[in-house]
Parts: structure tokens; sequence; C-alpha cells
């Protein structure tokens, strides 16, 4: 059972806030993975039936995909932050997926019993923790013996684009320095193997997959999400407060992905660790 309370979000460090926040800027890249795009490694392991947790579950289309591949099985969703709960809730909703539960907890203090669930999932989540190792053995202690824990993160430091407009480098280096500064680790998918491994799984099947944006409709979604969350979300109240970036950088690296946004040769590739792990 859990070992730490879930502390109010006012007694929380700043260092334990998930660095984006749930700025609509944020939740617009969020809202658009699905089951195919985000959890594809996964999906051979679903079927009917299974109890499914889903740690760090964001506004929950994700959630609500993998939720219509187990049912009738019980899938619960948790996140830390209550506020992004009512959105997810709504989107299951809309789906008719009235059994999935969601409600708060702390990735590294799961309130449910040993052995809960048969897939214990987390998107994008291991990145922002100050201890992904531990979180690793609190999914490994829910999970059931014949069952499998899933995760998938990105790795900022090898994401490439094209062309090499003047300002995303410095983007990048700023937002890794926001990451780390805030307990997080930006580079997180060249590292999931090593931290499964110390948090004690027999067997873990390693992959990798990306996405790639270089449609004129997605650079310009993809383009406008970030130029906006450069500005307006948290890592940039985040960045000012540490003393990461001045007013003036964060405008120039909104600026830069205009730039790369708005030109027709313009390709983005973000690469993502994925492992499968049998408790
Ligand atoms: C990048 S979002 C991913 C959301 C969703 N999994 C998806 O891929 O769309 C990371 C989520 O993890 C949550 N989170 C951060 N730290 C957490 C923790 N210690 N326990 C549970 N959730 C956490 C954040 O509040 C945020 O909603």
């Amino acid at each position: 059972m859990p070992r730490h309370p879930l502390p109010s979000p006012g007694e929380e460090p700043p260092e334990a806030r998930y660095v984006h926040g749930h700025h609509d800027s944020v939740l617009r890249s969020h809202r658009w993975r699905t089951a195919e795009n985000s959890a594809a490694y996964l999906l051979p392991r679903l079927r009917p039936g299974l109890d499914l947790l889903d740690v760090g579950c964001g506004p929950g289309t994700l959630t609500a995909d993998l939720a219509e591949r187990v049912a009738p099985g019980r899938v619960v969703a948790v996140d830390r932050a209550e506020g992004v709960l009512a959105e997810a809730r709504a989107e299951a909703g809309r789906r008719g997926l009235d059994g999935v539960r969601f409600r708060t907890a702390d990735a590294l203090a799961l309130d449910f019993a040993d052995d809960s669930f048969d897939v214990v999932h987390a998107h994008q989540v291991l990145q922002h923790l100050a201890d992904p190792v531990g979180a690793l053995r609190e999914m490994r202690r829910v999970c059931r013996p014949d069952g499998v824990v899933a995760v998938r993160d990105a790795d900022y430091g090898a994401m490439s684009w094209f062309p090499e407009v003047p300002g995303l480098a410095a983007w990048r280096e700023r937002y890794r320095r926001v990451a780390s500064a805030s307990g997080g680790e930006p580079d997180a998918g060249r590292r999931l193997l090593s931290w499964a491994r110390k948090a004690g799984f027999s067997e873990v099947t390693p992959s990798a997959s990306a996405w790639c944006f270089a449609t004129e409709g997605d650079r310009s979604w993809w383009s406008g999400l970030w130029a906006e969350r450069t500005v307006a979300s948290t890592f940039a109240e985040r960045a000012r407060a540490l003393g990461l970036a001045r007013e003036r950088e964060l405008r120039e690296s909104a600026t830069a992905w205009h730039a790369w946004g708005a030109d027709p040769d313009g390709w983005f590739l973000v690469p993502h660790g994925e492992l499968l792990c049998r408790p």
C-alpha cells in the first residue's frame, strides 16, 4: 500500500509540480493522442476483460481508447492533478465509458493493493518524476504477476527537425534545463530500460517509435501549441521563476516555432522509448 499521503497542491514543493501544467496549449497536444499514435506497442497485449490502471492520465483521451479495448474490464485512471480529471471524466462520458473511474493519486504512492491490475500503463509521465524508478516499483507492485507494465516517454535530446531555424536549438536547451531543474529527466526515452532494470522487472521488452509532424496541418498545430506553451504555460512561469529565461528569450522561442511552422519544408521528429515489462 502507499508509502506517502498525497499532499494538497498548496503543500507541494515546486519541483514536484508537473513542468508543463495544464494550460490549454498543453492539453491540445494531449487530446490529440490516441492508442494508435501513442500506445501501438501495447495494443497486441490488450483484450476484453483485462483490468487496467492508467497512471498520469491527463485529459484522458488515451485512457478512453485503452478502456474501449479492454471493456468490460475494470479501468481506473489517476493523475496527481485534480483539475485535469474533470476533462478526462467528460471525455469518457462522451464515449459512453461510464465505468471508467478517474481520481487523484501519486505515481510514487499508488493507493491500490498489490496485484490489482492486469495492465499498468503510463504515457509521458516518468520523465516528469524525480524518482522514476520508485514509480516503476509502484506500478510493478500493483500489477498482477502475469500482467504487464507499459511505459512510453519522449527523448528531448534525440528530437530532430528541419530546417534549422534560429532559436529552436536554444528552445530545446532551455526546455531541458527547466525540466531538469523541476526534478524531471527530459531525455527519458533512452533511460527507460535502465530504470526498469533498477526497479526489478524480470523481463523487459524495449522498443521505440516516433511522432512525425511534416504536413501543413501538423506543422501548424504542433508549432502553434509549442509557441503558445513557450510564453503562456506553467513552463514559461517556471522558466522565469528559476531565472532560466527572460521574457525576451521566451518570445524568441515562440517566434522560432512560428518560423519553423510556416516553412513548407518543415519536419519535426519526436522519438519515444517504450517498454513492456513483466512484473
Ligand atoms: C505529459 S502528461 C501525460 C498525460 C497522458 N498520459 C497523455 O499521454 O496524454 C503527464 C501527466 O502526468 C501527471 N503527473 C505528473 N506527476 C505525477 C505523479 N507524481 N503522479 C501522478 N500523475 C502525475 C501530470 O499531472 C500530467 O497530467
